[in-house]
């Protein structure tokens, strides 16, 4: 699909990944709507986007904000051509803490740490695929949806609802690949390494840094914009269908 002049929305779009993604289909021509519950970044994020972007404040994770995000994109630019469903959160932990002297078990992981993330990063994009879809089908316009997994998700230690989370939004991209390319929707995954975004550069201590690098084969984190290239190119590139790419630097879990 050629960028220019399509409708792309972004979730999440106000910091990080999204923001650079948002950013980068503006230059490439396209009328972009950015999606984010952090309504101070929203408006900061609109004058670096620059072009024709429209700012709405919406929680993916709520199915009514959702579809009142969507309605507003309709009435503004007609119609949707493309989502990247990038929204997300992360909060680690363990699953269960054990006390080193009596050997039971001392903490366990809230169930509200678990719903957290699975609300935001697969309930989130639950709903704003789902709309996405119906939209562009409604609208009788050709499209691609682009999920934002993780290489979490083949299980990483201290990450058990991100992980859960990532892993299903690859499972998505292969579900809804091949339920919605007959309505002309290509539906597919990215699933990056360690990206230098807020998520995880916020609490970063230094010797962590130099720990993270020592795990990735070219030796640093992605930038952001490499992440919004590789969205790009599957927006693009219309035999990408139904699969999962991995900017990670070489970094496998
Ligand atoms: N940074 C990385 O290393 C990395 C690696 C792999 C995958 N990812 C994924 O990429 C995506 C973007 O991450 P990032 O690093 O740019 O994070 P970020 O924290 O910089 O940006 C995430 C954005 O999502 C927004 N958001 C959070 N909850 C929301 C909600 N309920 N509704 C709407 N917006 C919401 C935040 O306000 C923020 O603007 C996430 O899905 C993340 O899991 C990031």
């Amino acid at each position: 699909m050629e960028v220019k002049n399509k409708v792309v929305v972004v979730t999440g779009g106000a910091s990080g990944i999204g923001l650079s993604t948002a950013k980068l289909l503006a230059e490439s021509g396209a009328r972009v709507a950015i999606f984010d519950v952090n309504e101070q970044a929203l408006n900061e994020a609109v004058s670096v986007i620059g072009g024709d972007c429209l700012a709405v404040c919406v929680n993916v994770a709520n199915e009514a904000s959702v579809s009142a995000g969507f309605d507003r994109v309709v009435e503004r630019y007609g119609g949707i051509d493309a989502a990247v469903l990038n929204a997300g959160i992360l909060r680690d932990g363990l699953l269960i803490r054990v006390d080193k002297d009596t050997g039971k078990v001392k903490g366990k992981m809230p169930l509200e740490q678990w719903q957290a993330v699975i609300d935001v990063n697969l309930t989130g994009v639950f709903l704003t695929g789902r709309e996405a879809a119906c939209r562009m089908v409604d609208c009788g316009r050709k499209g691609v949806i682009v999920l934002l997994s993780s290489i979490a998700k083949k299980g990483n230690m201290g990450q058990t609802p991100y992980s859960a989370a990532k892993a299903g939004v690859a499972a998505l991209a292969n579900v809804w690949g091949k339920e919605l390319a007959r309505f002309g929707i290509r539906v597919a995954s990215v699933s990056p390494g360690f990206i230098e975004t807020p998520m995880v550069m916020k609490d970063m201590k230094p010797e962590m840094l130099d720990k993270f690098k020592k795990m990735i084969p070219v030796g640093r984190l992605g930038r952001p914009e490499e992440i919004a290239h590789a969205i790009r190119f599957v927006v693009e590139n219309d035999l990408i269908c139904a699969s999962d790419i991995e900017p990670s630097g070489g970094m496998s879990l």
